[in-house]
């Protein structure tokens, strides 16, 4: 599947809650005094700015295939590029590389993880989070409405092969030689507002049906979609939603 296109304001409507797995991600790096910093599949630069916030001494870059993101990102002042992770390799003096939510679009990122690794230089630290819900109501309900008549066919999303398990991370990156530290959270997400997990996923896993559907199908099926969210996620009395959002994470530091 490729990489679909992204939609920088859509994606910054949850910014509060998507931020805080990048925030408790980096608590687990321990570089100290970097020399470059990468953030692997930046989105528009909100979250690489604490990377320089961090590292001020470092030099701080930023990769992502998405032009409007790559603009999102250089308007924020980070110098952002316009690469697909499958391209990319870390400069031999690249200390600290962080991928959040990215590597999930990446169907060859167990295989290109290894390779990174050895790249870096010893003592490096690599990062990654990626979800780990796309056995979730909000995930199987988009998959089985795509396998409708009335949709099938017309557009491949992401299953439950998306990511391995929390321990399949620790394998690779123990394998490769790393340090290892993984983990798992579920965070159980307060969102307001109406129809909020659908408006959360527009953003984010409906980004490849987007792509594929023109607009009045695409409108069609949001309907559609939008009441079985509501029956998985109701809104409680005081008009909120629960949304929990297991993610896992992956921390390598190379010797
Ligand atoms: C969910 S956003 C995460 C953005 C940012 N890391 C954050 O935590 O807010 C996913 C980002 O991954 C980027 N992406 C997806 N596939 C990619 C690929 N193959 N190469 C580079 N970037 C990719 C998308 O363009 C998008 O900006």
């Amino acid at each position: 599947m490729s990489s679909p296109s992204w939609d920088p304001t859509l994606y910054l409507s949850f910014d509060d809650h998507r931020a805080r797995p990048f925030h408790d991600l980096l608590a687990r790096v321990g570089a100290t005094a970097p020399r470059r910093v990468v953030d692997l599949g930046c989105g528009p630069g909100h979250l690489t700015g604490l990377l320089t916030a961090r590292w001020p001494g470092a030099a701080v870059g930023a990769v992502d295939s998405s032009p409007d993101m790559v603009a999102a990102a250089r308007e924020r002042g980070i110098d952002a590029r316009q690469v697909d992770v499958v391209d990319w390799m870390p400069e031999p003096d690249t200390d600290v590389v962080v991928s959040n939510a990215v590597l999930h679009w990446v169907p060859t990122h167990l295989q290109l993880l290894p390779r990174w690794l050895a790249a870096l230089p010893a003592g490096a630290w690599f990062a990654l989070q990626v979800p780990g819900n796309f056995g979730a109501p909000s995930h199987v309900l988009v998959r089985g409405l795509l396998d409708q008549p009335r949709w099938r066919g017309a557009v491949d999303v992401r299953g439950d092969d998306a990511v391995p398990e929390p321990g399949d991370y620790a394998d690779l990156l123990a394998g490769a030689g790393a340090e290892t530290d993984v983990w798992e959270t579920t965070y159980l997400h307060r969102l307001t507002g109406p129809d909020p997990v659908l408006g959360w996923i527009s953003g984010s896993a409906l980004r490849p049906v987007r792509d594929a559907l023109s607009d009045a199908d695409y409108a069609e099926f949001h309907a559609e979609l939008a009441p079985r969210l509501r029956a998985a996620y109701p809104s409680r009395p005081d008009g909120s939603t629960w949304f929990p959002f297991r993610r896992i994470f992956a921390v390598a530091h190379t010797r």
